[in-house]
């Protein structure tokens, strides 16, 4: 999931760079019972945030993105019991916010001798 979200803040940057330095800043914090990650980068932002988790949508050109990569984090993250949102900041350059419970939720797979069952 992680590995996703960073290539597309790759994918984000000015191939031209315009001297600007590219940044990728993760913060993760936790509150009570959840852990919080922040993902953010500076780069041109979400054309659509309100879209950025639906199946096959993508920007990209179809060498470089067929448009599955946040939507299967959405999946994870909701199989976790968790959240994840889309935002764009200010002047620009887009966030994801992960939420995360610290307990694994009754509906998680279980690892018992190195099997998974669900
Ligand atoms: N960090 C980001 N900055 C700007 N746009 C983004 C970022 N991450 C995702 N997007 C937008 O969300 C779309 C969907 O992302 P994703 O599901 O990973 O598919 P893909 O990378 O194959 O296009 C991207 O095509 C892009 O428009
Ligand atoms: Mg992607």
């Amino acid at each position: 999931m992680f590995l996703q979200i960073l290539n597309n803040s790759l994918d984000a940057f000015d191939p031209s760079g315009n001297g600007q330095q590219k940044t990728v800043r993760i913060d993760a914090s936790r509150h009570g019972g959840t852990v919080k990650v922040l993902i953010s980068d500076n780069g041109q932002g979400f054309a659509d945030p309100k879209r950025a988790f639906d199946p096959f949508f993508t920007t990209k050109s179809p060498r470089s993105g067929i448009g599955m990569g946040l939507s299967v984090c959405y999946a994870i993250v909701r199989d976790h019991g968790g959240e994840i949102t889309a935002h764009n900041q200010h002047p620009h350059g887009a966030a994801l916010v992960i939420e995360l419970p610290l307990k694994a939720p009754s509906f998680a797979p279980e690892t018992k001798d190195n099997v998974v069952t669900y």
